[in-house]
This record gives C-alpha cells, sequence and structure tokens, in this order.
C-alpha cells in the first residue's frame, strides 16, 4: 500500500467541519445535560472544564498528530510507529482499542439516533401537541417499551450511517456540516430564550454554574472526564484516522481550539435550553437518557410556533448524530478497506451489520432484556459506561503518552508549530498533566 495513495481531505475547511461534525452530536446535546443533572449539576460542569482544557485538548492533537504521521487506519498506524521509533509492539494495542471503542459506541449511539428519528416524525405527526409533562412522558416510555419501534427507527438510523460510510468520508459532508452547524447553533439559541421566558432561568444558570464543591467526589470526577472523552470523540480511533487523510499544512492546535470551542458552545447552550424547563415543570433532574426527550417536546408544545421548531429541531439532532455515527464507523471500516480485500462497500457492510446487531441488544435492555444484568448494568448502561469510563480514557491515555514520550520532540514541535515557552507547555501538559490526569481520576474512583 503506497503511503501517496492514501486519500486527503479536499481542504483544510473540510478537515475542520468533519472533525467538528464528528465531535458536535448525541453527547453535547442529549448526553451533556442529562450527565449535570444526573451529577449534582456546577460541580459536574466545572470538572467538565477542566477535564476538556487539561486533557481533552492534548489528547485531541495526540491523536491527530499519530494519525498525520501514520497516513493509515489507527491499528496500522501505531504498528508502523511504534516499529519505526523502535518502540514496543504492543503499543499497537491503543490502535485495537480505540476501533474497538468506535464499534462499541456506535452500538448504542444509533439507539439514541433512532429515537431522534421517531421524535422527528412525531413532530411532523403533531404527536407532542397539546400534551403535559405526563402525556409526553408516556410518548417517551410507550416507546422505550416497544422493541419493534426501537429495532424500526435503529435500523433506519443504521440505514443512512451505512448508506453515507459507503459513498465515503467527504462526499456531502462538507456541504451538510457547514450548513447545519450554525442552523443548530441559532435553534438552541431560540430554545434559550424560551428558557428564559419559563421564569426559571435563573434557578438553571445557578444549578449550572454555581458549585456545591462538597458534591465532587470520584465517581463525579470519573463522570465528567468519560464525557470529556465522550464529546470531544477521544479515544476512539476516530481522530486518528480522520488525521490519516490529513496533509501537512493544517495547524493542529488552532483546529483544536476551534472543535473544542464549537463543542463546548454547543453543550452548555443545551444544558441552558434544558434546565429552565425541567424547572419550571417539576421535572426530575435525574431523568437519565430520557431527559431532552421529555422537557423539549413540552417545551416546543406550549410555544408559538412550536411545531415547526420541533420539527427543525429533532431534524438537527439527528443529523448531528448522523455526522457524529459516520465517523464511529470509519476507523472499523478503514481498517478492513486496508487490511483485508474487501471492497468500501463491503467492508462498510460488514462493519455496520456488526454495530446494528450489536444495537439490538442494546434497545432490548429498555424492555425485554431490562432484568438482564451483567456487573449490575443492563446492556445499555454496560456498553456506556464500559466505553466513556474505561475504554476511551485508555486509549487516550495510551496516545498521549505515545505523542508525547514516544514521537521525536523536535519534529512535533514544528508540526505544531510550537517553540520556546509554549512548546515547554506543550511537552510539560501532554507528558504530565494529561496522562496524570487520567491515572488519578481512575485510582481516585477505584478507591473513593
Ligand atoms: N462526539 C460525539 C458526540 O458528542 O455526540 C459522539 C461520539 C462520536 C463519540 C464519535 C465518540 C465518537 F467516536
Ligand atoms: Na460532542
Amino acid at each position: 500500500m503506497s503511503k501517496l495513495a492514501h486519500a486527503q481531505w479536499s481542504s483544510k475547511m473540510t478537515f475542520v467541519l468533519a472533525a467538528a461534525g464528528s465531535a458536535v452530536g448525541l453527547g453535547n446535546i442529549w448526553k451533556f445535560p442529562y450527565m449535570v443533572g444526573e451529577s449534582g449539576g456546577a460541580a459536574f460542569v466545572l470538572v467538565y472544564l477542566v477535564c476538556i482544557g487539561l486533557i481533552g485538548l492534548p489528547i485531541l492533537i495526540a491523536e491527530w498528530l499519530i494519525g498525520r504521521r501514520g497516513q493509515e487506519n489507527p491499528i496500522n498506524a501505531m504498528a508502523d510507529l511504534a516499529k519505526r521509533g523502535g518502540h514496543f509492539p504492543a503499543w499497537v494495542a491503543v490502535g485495537i482499542s480505540g476501533v474497538l471503542g468506535g464499534f462499541l459506541i456506535l452500538s448504542f449511539y444509533s439507539v439514541i439516533g433512532g429515537w431522534s428519528l421517531y421524535y422527528t416524525l412525531g413532530s411532523v405527526t403533531g404527536n407532542f401537541s397539546g400534551k403535559d409533562a405526563d402525556g409526553i412522558g408516556a410518548v417517551f416510555t410507550g416507546m422505550l417499551g416497544s422493541p419493534g419501534l426501537l429495532l424500526l427507527w435503529h435500523t433506519a438510523f443504521m440505514v443512512l450511517v451505512i448508506g453515507i460510510v459507503a459513498r465515503g468520508v467527504t462526499n456531502g459532508l462538507e456541504g451538510a456540516v457547514r450548513t447545519l452547524m450554525p442552523a443548530l447553533v441559532i435553534l438552541m439559541l431560540v430554545l434559550v430564550g424560551y428558557g428564559i421566558t419559563t421564569g426559571h432561568f435563573g434557578e438553571a444558570l445557578a444549578f449550572m454554574f454555581s458549585p456545591d464543591w462538597g458534591a465532587v467526589n470520584g465517581e463525579v470526577v470519573l463522570a465528567a472526564m468519560g464525557q470529556a472523552f465522550f464529546t470531544l470523540s477521544l479515544g476512539m480511533g476516530i481522530m486518528m484516522a480522520y488525521g490519516s487523510y490529513l496533509g501537512e499544512d493544517v495547524n493542529l492546535l488552532s483546529t483544536a481550539r476551534t472543535v473544542i470551542l464549537l463543542d463546548t458552545v454547543i453543550a452548555v447552550l443545551a444544558g441552558l435550553a434544558i434546565f429552565p424547563i425541567v424547572f419550571a415543570n417539576g421535572l426530575d433532574l435525574d431523568s437519565g437518557p430520557g431527559l431532552i426527550f421529555v422537557t423539549l417536546p413540552l417545551a416546543f408544545g406550549n410555544m408559538a410556533g412550536g411545531t415547526i421548531l420541533g420539527l427543525m429541531f429533532f431534524l438537527l439532532l439527528t443529523f448531528a448524530a448522523l455526522t457524529s455515527a459516520i465517523s464511529l464507523l470509519e476507523p472499523a471500516v478503514e481498517f478492513m478497506e486496508e487490511r483485508t480485500s474487501l471492497s468500501r462497500v463491503a467492508a462498510t457492510a460488514t462493519c455496520g451489520i456488526g454495530v446494528w446487531l450489536l444495537g439490538i441488544l442494546a434497545l432490548l435492555s429498555f424492555n425485554l432484556l431490562g432484568d438482564f444484568l451483567i456487573l449490575g448494568f443492563n446492556i445499555f448502561d454496560l456498553l456506556d459506561n464500559l466505553t466513556s469510563k474505561i475504554l476511551l480514557p485508555l486509549t487516550g491515555l495510551g496516545a498521549v503518552v505515545f505523542a508525547a514520550w514516544c514521537l521525536d520532540r523536535q519534529g512535533v514541535a514544528q508540526e505544531l508549530r510550537l517553540s520556546g515557552g509554549a512548546e515547554s507547555l506543550w511537552v510539560v501538559v501532554a507528558r504530565y498533566i494529561a496522562p496524570l490526569g487520567v491515572i488519578a481520576v481512575f485510582v481516585n474512583s477505584l478507591v473513593g
């Protein structure tokens, strides 16, 4: 396989958009608010922001560096770079666990993508109009209780993902992301505006930003770190795979800043949109994965033009989920395409069907398999916890340690366009702060 033959992004802009498209997704709008709600609010938010800056940023850059130098799928890239530098062959484990993590995450991500599709349709057919909190709640529980319905929408979502990935990553992605991101931000602002009219905005602000430090424990910090990994698509091979399509001209540091800023702004806006509605309607803060699916339809049902706004919102949520899901399948497909004789289409179908099957187990945990517990978790929660709290952080840890300790320091400094104090800062953060941060959180949550 000639290195030169490896495809590249058509422009710097496409890369930025694809990386942002991967980062911004259900993690921001669906997961962030419910994690904040479950973990007690502001203390979680602030720990999360620290994790994004001190751990997320260096690991994002480390993954791009590895991908760009390897110019191959994450598994081969790690194997080659380790070999070239005379390091342990075992470093390949970082690539393997990344590809595996992406695969596992997509299985349950697709189930939620399916909910989003179902709610898009429900907005069109007026399924939510004129309902109170109980009525909206009943739509949600009804959906969860129906394996057939969940299967239908999970399948529809996976068919879309497979269809797009089979045609190649860059086709169509650029245009989609370029229009959808701004639309998403505007719609979130409209929702925040609605939150202000509920009269409970102050309460929401206090909940999100005025911390009760007593609420911080090992569990909260681990959850915050896991969310930082999840939301930035770290530890899953994605950013490594995307980096492998990257030319030398892209400035990694400034690109990382852009992606992180956008991702964080959208997550915070989602929180500011959702919590006023939660307080205004006396809903449960810790209603978990269902949070946005019970709060937002309620808001849309009560505001002028709510039907059309609701439709737009769930459509955008679906698109955001799709652009992330596409990125999740990519590392596994890239691997199969480069390592086996399968064509791109066949590789995509193979991986996609595997993910789809696993997703069926995940969706059954809301109904038929609800009592089937492994280590005290149902299958959905097991996949979620296993990936975001263990697999992603460990893979990210491996990536940043490898980039900071095993790649040549001068070369990396040049590549990141850093010199002097800025370069030393990078070295301190990437060699010590980020890895020790990840390790400390683990140890703390084990003993805590
Ligand atoms: N970063 C995406 C989000 O926040 O929704 C989710 C995600 C995409 C997680 C891709 C992991 C991933 F590899
Ligand atoms: Na995200």
